[in-house]
This record gives C-alpha cells, sequence and structure tokens, in this order.
C-alpha cells in the first residue's frame, strides 16, 4: 500500500515538475527582474521542457483541424484585449503576437526583430528569404520585385500564362477526377519556370521537377540534420538537381553574352537575367550561385503559393455557387474569343467582382498562418516584455480570423471588400522590409484563373467533408479532388 502511494507521490511530483519547469526555467527570473518595474511579462504557459505547448498545437492544427482554438483558448483564459501572450513552440519559448498594433510593431521593427530560420541551406543562404536585412537584402529584393511583381511585367505574362492555363483546364476537363492542388501545382511550375527563366520543361519532366521541389518543401523547417533518410538530407539534394538544372541555363546565356558581337548582354528581361546584370552596392555582379539561390527559390515559392490560393479558390467556389454565380456574369461579359480567348492585364483591373472573389480567397486560406521572428534585444511594447532570444510569431491568421476585425470571418463574402479593412487588420504578405515580393503576381495569377474556370467551367468537390490540415500551409487532406467539366 505504501508503496503504491510512493509511486503515485513521485509520479505526481515528476507532473508538476514537467508542467512547471519551462516556467520556473524561462519566467521566473524574468519576473525577479521585471518586479521593479511596472513592466508585465505576457500571460501564458510555457508547457513540458522541449515540447512546451507544441503537442497540442499540432492537435489542433493539424489533426483535429481547428487552429484558431488555440488562441481563442488563451483568450479565455488571459484576455482578449491583451493580443499578447507567451508560449513555447518550435523548441524556443515565444511570444505570440495577436493585435493589430503588436503585429505591425514587429513587422516593422527589423532592428529589433530578425528573421528567424533553423538552417538557411535547404532555401540557400544567398536566397533573399534567407538573407538577414541589409544592402544585399534590399538590393536584390528590388530587383524580384522589379522583375516579377510590377504592371509593366505583369501586362506580360499575363497574356504569356494564358495559353497554359486554357489548355490544362481542358485538360483536366477530359479526366473523370483530378487532384487540384497537385495539377495547379505542375500548371503553376511550368509556367513559373517559363517566366523567372525562359525554361522550357515540357510535360514529360515536369513531374520530375515538382517532386524535387516538394522534396525541398519537406525539409523547410526541418531540423538541419544532414544524415541519408532525414527530410532535411533530401532537401539538400533535391535543390542541388534543381539548381544543376538551372546552371546550364545560366551558362548558356554567359555563353550568348560573351559571343555578342557588340559585347552588350543579349537581354532576355526575365528574372534570371535581371540578377544577372545587376550589381550590388560594391558595384560587383551576383556570383552564380547568388543568382541561382534566388531563382530557385523564387520559383518555389512563387509556384507553390499560387497553387495554393487557385486551390482554395476552387473550394470557396464550390461551397458557395451564388458567388461562383456573379463571378461567371462579370467574366462572360469581358469573354474574348479573339485574342487566343485571353484577356490583358487591363481588363483584368476592371473586374471589380473578381478582385474581391480573389481578396476573400487570400484572406480566408490564411497560407501564412503567422511568420517567424526572433528578439534581439528585450523590447517593451505596450508595457509588456519581449525577452531578448525569444522567438516571436507573428499570427497573421489571427487578424484575418478575429471577428473583432472582420465580421463573421469564417463567411466566404467576397462583398466585404466593399470597404477597405481596418487599419492594421490584413496582413497576408506580412509587412514591413520583408513584405511578400509576389504579392501582385498573386493576385493577378487568381484573377486569370478564375477568369477562365467560371466562363467555361463547373466543377464538384469529391469529398466534401475533407478535413483540413494546417500545417506546413493549409490544404484539404485530399488536396482537393474534384471532378471538373465544361459547362
Ligand atoms: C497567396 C500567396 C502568397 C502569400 C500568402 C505570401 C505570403 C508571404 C509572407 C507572409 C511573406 C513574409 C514572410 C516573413 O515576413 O517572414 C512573404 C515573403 C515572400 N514572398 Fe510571398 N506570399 C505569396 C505569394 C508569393 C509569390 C507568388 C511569390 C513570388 C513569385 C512570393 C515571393 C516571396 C518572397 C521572395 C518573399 C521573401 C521576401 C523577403 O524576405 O524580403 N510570394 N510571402
Amino acid at each position: 500500500m505504501i508503496c503504491i502511494v510512493s509511486v503515485v507521490l513521485l509520479l505526481s511530483m515528476i507532473g508538476w515538475l514537467s508542467w512547471w519547469w519551462n516556467e520556473i526555467w524561462y519566467v521566473r527570473p524574468l519576473k525577479a527582474r521585471c518586479s521593479a518595474s511596472n513592466v508585465k511579462i505576457p500571460l501564458g504557459h510555457l508547457g513540458f521542457p522541449l515540447l512546451g505547448e507544441t503537442l497540442s498545437f499540432l492537435w489542433l492544427f493539424n489533426i483535429v483541424s481547428r487552429p484558431d482554438d488555440f488562441i481563442t483558448f488563451k483568450k479565455h483564459k488571459y484576455g482578449y484585449k491583451e493580443g499578447i501572450y507567451r508560449s513555447h513552440l518550435y523548441g524556443s519559448p515565444s511570444i505570440i503576437a495577436c493585435s493589430p498594433s503588436l503585429c505591425k510593431f514587429v513587422l516593422n521593427s527589423s532592428d529589433k526583430f530578425t528573421q528567424e530560420w533553423p538552417t538557411t541551406q535547404v532555401l540557400g543562404a544567398n536566397s533573399v528569404i534567407t538573407l538577414n536585412e541589409g544592402q544585399q537584402h534590399s538590393i536584390i529584393k528590388s530587383a524580384i520585385v522589379k522583375s516579377i511583381n510590377q504592371p509593366d511585367y505583369l501586362s506580360r505574362i499575363v497574356l504569356q500564362i494564358q495559353p497554359t492555363i486554357v489548355a490544362a483546364l481542358q485538360l483536366w476537363s477530359q479526366m473523370p477526377k483530378i487532384n487540384a492542388f497537385y495539377q495547379v501545382k505542375k500548371v503553376t511550375l511550368d509556367y513559373t519556370m517559363r517566366y523567372i527563366a525562359h525554361l522550357e520543361i515540357g510535360s514529360s519532366q515536369i513531374d520530375a521537377i515538382e517532386k524535387l521541389y516538394q522534396g525541398i518543401v519537406y525539409g523547410f523547417r526541418a531540423q538541419p540534420w544532414n544524415l541519408p533518410g532525414t527530410a532535411y538530407h533530401h532537401a539538400l539534394k533535391c535543390r542541388k538537381e534543381i539548381t544543376k538544372k538551372l546552371k546550364e541555363e545560366l551558362e548558356k546565356r554567359k555563353q550568348k553574352n560573351k559571343d555578342s558581337v557588340s559585347g552588350e548582354s543579349a537581354i532576355i528581361s526575365d528574372l534570371m537575367d535581371g540578377l544577372m546584370q545587376m550589381k550590388n552596392n560594391e558595384q560587383r555582379h551576383l556570383s552564380d550561385e547568388e543568382v541561382l539561390d534566388n531563382v530557385v527559390s523564387t520559383i518555389l515559392v512563387g509556384h507553390i503559393s499560387i497553387a495554393y490560393a487557385v486551390t482554395w479558390s476552387l473550394q470557396f467556389l464550390a461551397n458557395n455557387p451564388h458567388v461562383l454565380l456573379k463571378l461567371r456574369e462579370e467574366n462572360k461579359a469581358m469573354f474574348k474569343e479573339d485574342n487566343n480567348e485571353s484577356i490583358t492585364y487591363e481588363d483584368i483591373l476592371k473586374l471589380k467582382y473578381t478582385k474581391k472573389v480573389a481578396e476573400e480567397t487570400i484572406r480566408m486560406a490564411n497560407l501564412s498562418a503567422f511568420v517567424f521572428r526572433k528578439a534581439t534585444d528585450d523590447i517593451v511594447f505596450e508595457g509588456y516584455l519581449i525577452p531578448k532570444g525569444w522567438s516571436v510569431l507573428v499570427w497573421l491568421r489571427n487578424l484575418h480570423n478575429d471577428p473583432t476585425n472582420f465580421e463573421d470571418p469564417m463567411s466566404f463574402n467576397p462583398d466585404r471588400w466593399d470597404t477597405r479593412p481596418k487599419q492594421g487588420t490584413y496582413h497576408p504578405f506580412g509587412g514591413g522590409s520583408r513584405s511578400c515580393a509576389g504579392s501582385a503576381l498573386v493576385r493577378v495569377s487568381l484573377a486569370i484563373f478564375l477568369h477562365h474556370l467560371s466562363i467555361g467551367y463547373k466543377w464538384k468537390l469529391l469529398n466534401p467533408g475533407a478535413k483540413v490540415k494546417y500545417l506546413s500551409h493549409p490544404l484539404p487532406s485530399d488536396g482537393l479532388e474534384i471532378s471538373i467539366n465544361k459547362v
């Protein structure tokens, strides 16, 4: 009897100590430091040693598909108004930023919060995505934005990519069913490689290259253990192979430039060329590695994020036929049988309802649920301490799903975009110096898909109740299986 009691007591003590260990280890010293001042420690709980709250986070995001409960629980327990909580996620003590003012502050204070990647090797150490803020980052970023996200470029690619989209839709309608995410990804990969590096890969190679890119994605935030069998090791191998392919194109261009009679570059005016021509702040041309790291990573984030957005638009429209009807009406009025059925960039600007559908898709899809930063120093925001070295998760998803920011946030309502959202409540593309380099591109791409889908096709979800997996990015677990037919 005594023995059982002792075991129970011991287990309770171990349980108690495990539950409070992180609090004692990380938070007590902070409380002692702050006791003399008015500075408060954000409310919350750091969970178990090493794991923190990661298990409940994974449970809510990927098993029961209720990601917003993670924050709702904190709001109920610690207060709605705070908008700042403490936690322990992804192996680090963390601050969760939820309020519009704090999100904005973190996104706009790159001197106080650095971007955090477990490793830079998978995306490329010279990629704009992994480079620390500074001149090199801002020069490369502006070259990328100039090459893919400005009106003159967009008006060109609008015409370039439509035949591929029109042909793909026709092909899908001849198939009994498709996995929408997979099929859209192949289309976006095909045209992204063409407009970023003028690479024609052809349908025979597209599956293989898509598989390589998928391999990189799995290694994104994996632990950097470079051992055979790990996601990280595989991702590095995949990146090496893609880089090799793009390097062949780079070498061809260098040769062409050498051979050109005038000695001037044979300008192709795509992103690869833009990066080859540019000089950094020391007036030095970028190295091959710097060019290739940026080409590989921009193709990666570009084609995948557009594919996610298009997949979600198919889901939202299937569930909201009245929206599809209005969309069809607007787009039929714009239909052009001449000009290969293509609409122009100027046409897209006139498609007001389509624009609202695209925006509502981006809001509700919440493709970047949060972005990661690390506090470089102790920072006090509105009386709360953000401790030096802690991770800061800017919880963008909460901005878009909070009923105080968007009325009835879970309903797909394009007409809500008749008025502008409250200031600071809409940040799907991040903000500050690290804001997305492809925000206009994704809006235009969505509009083109929506145009051709709505005028020519109807589709049905084959597993309407499929659960959504929210990590690493939200997607129905079946990849959105649909059957698609001509109207
Ligand atoms: C709906 C689609 C998209 C969403 C929701 C999205 C979201 C984001 C977010 C939130 C960030 C900021 C990350 C951070 O602060 O840590 C970001 C950065 C970035 N995005 Fe996007 N993005 C999308 C589409 C695209 C496309 C189509 C491209 C390019 C073709 C692109 C290229 C980039 C790049 C290069 C960065 C890094 C910028 C930097 O670090 O300075 N994105 N994106």
